[in-house]
């Protein structure tokens, strides 16, 4: 793995194809971001986390290299992004990541301990530079994705932690407590209680 890939953003997107460097800055978790999620998810019980929306896997694969011991998997409903994803986890020899290609609503959450969540229903709304204009969208698609992701956590087990990123109208189950907002970063770790 070239040493310098987690040095910096433009360092670790150099992984992907230009189209997908061009959107990082809009749609893929900063280094830093990932980061600090990733050592607040690794604190809790268990070692499944799942990145809901993982777009070229960007959030799994940096937190797989700081945080070996774990399993990060991602789930994505666009096959392109989807094997951008799995070329960059060869490009690194990174073996702790999973890339599941489906809609969230399909997969069986049973398996994950906990959530990292960068608004990724959101493209269902607002349409600036959208990643591509292949995929259904529309408002009710936005409720019905929140309405299931609801649903989801507050059938996870007391422990179970959350990191939301760029999502400010969050619909989380009162169970949740937030532990900590970095507020430069609208970056916010939540615990079910
Ligand atoms: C803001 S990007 C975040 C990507 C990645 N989590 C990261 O932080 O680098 C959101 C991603 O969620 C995906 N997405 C949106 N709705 C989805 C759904 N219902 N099921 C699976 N993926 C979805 C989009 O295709 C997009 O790649």
């Amino acid at each position: 793995m070239p040493n310098n890939l987690f040095s910096s953003d433009a360092a670790f997107d150099s992984l992907y194809t230009l189209r997908a460097q061009q959107l990082s800055s809009i749609h893929w978790t900063p280094l830093k971001i990932a980061l600090k999620a990733a050592q607040f998810l690794t604190e809790g019980p268990g070692n499944h986390i799942l990145d809901i929306g993982s777009g070229v896997g960007k959030f799994c694969l940096i937190a797989a290299h700081y945080f070996p011991d774990h399993n990060f998997h991602g789930v994505e409903q666009r096959k392109t992004l989807i094997d951008e994803a799995i070329f960059a986890q060869n490009a690194t020899d990174i073996t702790n990541t999973t890339f599941i290609h489906t809609n969230f609503t399909e997969l069986d959450t049973a398996l994950y301990d906990h959530f990292y969540f960068y608004n990724s229903f959101s493209e269902n709304i607002f349409h600036y530079k959208p990643i591509d204009n292949l995929i259904e969208a529309s408002a009710q698609l936005y409720d019905s994705y929140l309405d299931h992701l609801y649903r989801m956590l507050e059938e996870k087990p007391p422990g179970t932690r959350l990191a939301t990123y760029h999502w400010q109208h969050h619909q989380i189950p009162t169970a949740y407590k937030r532990v900590q907002h970095i507020t430069g970063q609208d970056l916010k770790f939540w615990i079910k209680s």
